[in-house]
């Protein structure tokens, strides 16, 4: 058997006791096509907006990963029946008004997405509900969506804690919704979780609510909510949504393949010589597709087609060829942010092979997903050889990388983050002897079929 292959077998074998190290060993060049199963964060809101449709939604290329897992179970412990079949799930929605009080609270997990949009839909329930998060999401800041909910008039008790001499919330949190009242606000910061929350809790107010980015963040929400029906206008970075009693399913829809875990081998084709591969049906949104703009510019050799297919046109969709190339290093600024947020630790690993230097702009919002991502990223390249260093850029916090140093393979950690465990593997397969990762169980978040695709790509 070949030796890669091999380690990575081995490696997928332990992540069941999750106890050994994940063994990496170089690889020279990938080749191949793959299909993606769905996006996450088209997936989450798939399922919350079916459930508040009447009737049936067939939802296929559905995730099979742990976040959209704990969505599902959110709404059934609503009183959605939900059903399962392969990758085709199927939701008996109960109309905007008929989810039912919970029996216990319900528990989101380490999944934000859940945790956050929820939160938007019990703010509309005239009926209390507990929501509880696992170790790391019980850490992650909630004052940015509690509080625009609370304006809208939802009763809400949050743990508080003082972070940086201000006062912020945190799971768990107790709401008792209705009675809302649309608003007018302008988000803070740039979050589709947040914008999504209001939006949700906008189905079931008084009047019309209107939601205002600094930089404009994923559609996806408002696209799907247009698909069924409701009546929301974007223009600029305004988004206008009318009080809706209505929603209507399209009856069914297909996910497009995820992005966000496409980035990995986006970014291992780049920069592996003799390269190339084709990600078929996967998510071409513009409001996603930041990473691939950003490589472009650094010379990466990448062809979007989008699909004509109507089944999926209210998300675009379509196939990403990839070549490798010879990346340079370029100035990403913080208005390009949002649209490649979950994609910057990937993004990291390329510039640790571009010529030059790679400055990320306004990086904060980094510190606040599963882990505090500069930190994991900053220490684990560091400890491979790359240049990597974090600074004050126009008074935000940056990410600057020198490139053009082979990684060497060394003891790299995954922070149980799914995106540092992920990037850190294609770091180990472009560097120069053997690494290992303390965990990979923590991918099973987003995309436990990672090390298969992987492995069907290796040349
Ligand atoms: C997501 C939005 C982003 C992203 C997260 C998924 C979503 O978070 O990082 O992985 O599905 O809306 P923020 O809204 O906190 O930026």
């Amino acid at each position: 058997m070949n030796p890669v292959r091999n380690s990575i077998l081995m490696g997928r074998t332990r992540i069941s006791n999750g106890v050994n190290p994940f063994v990496i060993k170089p690889i020279t060049t990938l080749k191949g096509e793959v299909f993606l199963l769905g996006d996450k964060s088209i997936a989450h809101r798939s399922l919350i907006i079916s459930s508040l449709a009447k009737g049936k939604t067939k939802i296929k290329n559905f995730p099979r990963n742990k976040d959209c897992l704990r969505t599902i179970k959110a709404l059934r412990k609503l009183g959605v029946r939900i059903t399962q079949k392969a990758d085709t799930i199927t939701v008996f929605g109960r109309g905007i008004g008929g989810l039912k009080k919970p029996k216990g609270p319900i528990l989101a997990g380490e999944s934000g997405t859940t945790f956050r949009l929820m939160l938007g839909v019990l703010a509309g329930q005239d009926f209390q509900a507990r929501l509880l998060a696992s170790t790391a999401l019980s850490l992650r800041p909630m004052l940015r969506v509690t509080r625009p909910l609370r304006l809208m008039g939802a009763k809400i008790k949050a743990r508080r804690e003082k972070r940086k001499g201000s006062l912020e919330e945190f799971p768990p949190i107790t709401i008792r919704g209705g009675g809302l009242r649309g608003m007018v606000y302008k988000l803070p910061v740039a979050s589709a979780q947040v914008k999504s929350a209001i939006l949700l809790a906008g189905l079931y107010a008084a009047g019309n609510t209107v939601v205002i980015e600094p930089i404009a963040t994923r559609d996806h929400t408002e696209r799907m909510l247009k698909q069924f029906g409701v009546s929301l206008r974007v223009n600029n970075k305004k988004i206008f949504l009318k009080n809706n009693k209505l929603l209507v399913s399209p009856k069914s829809m297909n996910i497009p393949g995820d992005i966000s875990s496409a980035a990995f081998f986006i970014v291992l084709a780049s920069i592996l010589a003799n390269s190339k591969i084709v990600i078929k049906n996967v998510s071409l949104n513009p409001s996603r597709l930041g990473l691939v703009r950003v490589l472009k510019r650094m010379g990466a050799d990448i062809r979007l087609t989008l699909n004509k297919n109507k089944t999926s046109q209210f998300e675009p969709c379509g196939s990403i060829k990839v070549k490798s190339s010879l990346l340079k290093g370029i100035s990403v600024k913080k208005k390009e942010m949002p649209s490649l947020i979950d994609e910057l630790p990937i993004l990291m690993v390329a510039a640790c092979y571009a010529d030059g230097v790679t400055v990320l702009e306004g990086v904060g919002e980094l510190r606040l997903k599963e882990t505090d991502r500069i930190r994991s990223m900053y220490l684990n390249l560091r400890k491979m050889g790359a240049e990597v260093n974090v600074a004050r850029v126009k008074g935000e916090e940056s990410i600057l990388i020198q490139g053009k140093t082979r990684l060497r393979g060394v003891k790299v950690r995954s922070y149980q983050d799914h995106r540092t465990a992920m990037s850190m593997v294609v770091a180990g397969l472009t560097a120069s002897g053997v690494s290992s990762l303390d965990g990979i169980s923590c991918i099973n978040k987003s995309f436990p079929e990672f090390l298969q695709v992987l492995d069907s790509l290796k040349a």
